[in-house]
């Protein structure tokens, strides 16, 4: 969703606020816009479009001179996709002060706010909560910045991250928030301020998360940091854990396929010394001090969105499997509204790469309130879902730039193994079975790069179905939410419509679709439901459907019966979705390449949906 960058320092801000703006352009946004302080004197530039638009923009009005600013990408919430609504916002044109804001979230009263500020006067160019706020601060404004930022965040309700500065105080950055993710690079005579560390890397690896309700005050040669009550609180400044290297496309031609090729080191990392052999157990440093109360759980459910909840989807397959354990998935989204029984020994497990998403992040906090154990598989190290977990584990598969998550699933998937894998031994499972469960998780990387290594072929076989507008992805038990991300990849990134369901549900409706423009996608490898599976390849041919398969290697007879066949090697059932998945990350991709989509930055999607 929206990117926030902003500088402090002795360099010119423009730079390094435009090679920001790049890096944050994954994240997803309809238009761009900077402003710096030069003196007593403020420039803004914002336009509709990518960050090379507003570029040339800045280039047409003769540049963006200062070592102050800010600067923007905008996904529209509030108002269309305007110029005008564009960041930043400024206080009143002619009764302010110079103030200018940028900010991700939404003040979810800037309607009363609006009003108030309107009966006293105000004018608003745009129809954006943000300007709302940039009028509230100017309005309270009495020469200080800092006080002013506070006492307007006093008045809002929602989310925010916010970046301000005051043509009148030329030396100061103030930056706060709440429920928005802000980070501030502390660099020498400097800070960088971010929604992310991609932004920061390049310039300083020393940073500081501000928590929620938190304000800081940026001079070139200190900070501090106090709550919106202007208490004073001290902030942790930390060395980030990301590598350039991390964020760039290493001769990749999209970050998608850097990703999925990625797969096998990031799984690798997630796996080191969490897994014994010698001991048949897994060490799971996160949850360590809760082992007990998870064995003893009564009931797991598994909350959220998109890609994620596919991956609660193959957790539930996994708890049940592995830790006997009631399981259950929601979308985060659906949970956090539907009056929610938690019982005793409820445990509820946050699955998200970012740690950012709203629906995600609310129904860990309602699950919270309502007794349940709080537990998170999260990439984002000290992202807000982790901060808001009572316990969890990261993933450790690095950042993810793609929009399309593809390690972040097959990361989700493998800890969620794992966590279930520790519960169970907790519980019931012998050294010797969890020691067979291990063998198979460490021999997952290797066999990911088996799959890979079929790309070419992947990319021939999709070449032949690329103008088909419409596809089914089948599969059942822990293979059928793989077809659900298969679908989702494919629509996402390349316009396709796609659709994914249990292979057996497609009898009571959508076998009305199937005639002989329509590729249907199987997960068929060998496993308890082959059989069936091979039921449902047949009800598909017998209509004319084109049928791909996903097949387990050796399996000669889906030649028989498949036009095309993905070969993934044998793993055993309930780790299956790692490879499974893989060759279908590639079609989409290869799909989307094909078609001429812009396969990292799909459109109106966003990297971390940080709005309901
Ligand atoms: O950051 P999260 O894992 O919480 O994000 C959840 C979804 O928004 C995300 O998986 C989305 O569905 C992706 N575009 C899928 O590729």
């Amino acid at each position: 969703m929206c990117g926030i960058v902003a500088y402090i320092g002795r360099r010119q801000a423009l730079p390094i606020l435009i090679e920001g703006l790049k890096r944050l352009e994954y994240r997803g946004y309809d238009s761009a816009g900077a402003g710096t302080l030069s003196g007593p004197g403020l420039q803004v530039v914002k336009c509709i479009g990518r960050v090379a638009a507003l570029e040339e923009a800045i280039e047409r009005k003769g540049g963006l001179e200062g070592s102050v600013g800010i600067a923007h990408t905008r996904w529209a919430t509030h108002g269309g996709v305007t110029d005008f609504n564009a960041h930043p916002h400024r206080d009143d044109a002619k009764q302010g002060h110079g103030i200018a804001i940028i900010h991700n979230g939404i003040i979810e009263n800037y309607a009363a706010l609006k009003t108030w500020l309107l009966e006293k006067g105000h004018v608003f160019e745009s129809e954006t909560d943000t300007e709302v706020l940039a009028h509230l601060i100017g309005e309270l404004y009495e020469g200080d910045l800092e006080k002013a930022v506070q006492s307007a965040l006093r008045e809002v309700t929602g989310a925010y991250a916010i970046a301000a500065m005051c043509a009148k105080e030329p030396d100061v950055l103030v930056v706060a928030r709440k429920g928005s993710p802000l980070m501030v690079g502390v660099g020498n005579g400097e800070y960088v301020v971010a929604s992310d560390a991609s932004a920061i890397v390049s310039h300083t690896t020393q940073a500081f998360t501000l928590a929620d309700y938190t304000v800081a005050r940026l001079t070139r040669e200190s900070f501090r940091t106090t709550t919106v009550d202007n208490l004073p609180i001290t902030a942790e400044v930390r060395e980030l854990e990301i590598d350039l290297q991390e964020i760039e496309l290493g001769g990749y031609d999209h970050f998608m396929l850097k990703e999925i090729h990625e797969q096998p080191r990031a799984l690798r990392t997630s796996l080191k010394g969490r897994i014994d052999l010698r001991i048949g157990d897994v060490k799971l440093g996160g949850v360590g001090d809760i082992a007990r109360q998870l064995a003893r759980a009564r009931r797991v459910v598994f909350v959220g969105q998109g890609t994620a909840l596919h991956a609660c989807m193959v957790g539930t397959y996994l708890m049940e499997e592995l830790a006997k354990i009631p399981s259950d998935f929601d979308f985060a989204s659906e949970f956090r509204y539907r009056n929610p029984i938690v019982e005793e020994g409820t445990v509820v497990v946050a699955v998200s790469q970012s740690g950012e998403t709203a629906d995600t992040l609310a129904a860990l906090q309602e699950a919270k309130s309502r007794g349940a154990t709080a537990l998170g598989i999260v990439n984002v190290v000290g992202s807000s879902i982790s901060r808001e977990t009572d316990a969890g584990v990261y993933l450790r598969v690095g950042p993810e730039i793609g929009v399309a998550s593809t390690k972040a699933f097959t990361g989700q998937v493998m800890v969620a193994a794992m966590l279930a894998t520790f519960i169970g031994r907790r519980r019931f499972l012998s050294p010797d079975m969890v020691g067979h469960l291990l063998r198979e998780m460490e021999a997952i990387p290797e066999k990911i790069e088996r799959v890979l290594a079929l790309n070419d072929h992947i990319r021939t076989a999709t070449a032949k179905y690329i103008e088909r507008e419409n596809w089914l992805f089948l599969g059942r038990g822990v293979n059928y939410p793989v077809a659900l991300e298969g679908a989702l990849k494919l629509k996402e990134i390349s316009y396709i419509h796609a659709e994914g369901m249990p292979a057996a549900e497609m009898k009571h409706g959508p076998i009305a679709l199937i005639d002989s423009g329509m590729p249907v996608v199987f997960v068929a490898t060998k496993n308890s439901q082959y059989e069936k599976v091979l039921s449902n390849i047949a009800e598909v041919r017998s209509r004319g459907g084109h049928v791909i398969a996903v097949a387990t290697e050796g399996d000669e007879h889906i030649r028989t019966v498949a036009e095309d066949v993905f070969y993934v090697p044998d793993v055993t059932e309930m780790l299956q979705p790692l490879v499974t998945v893989v060759p279908l990350q590639l079609l989409a991709y290869h799909a989307a390449v094909m078609r001429g989509k812009d396969v990292d930055k799909p459109r109106n999607l966003a990297k971390s949906v940080t709005v309901e």
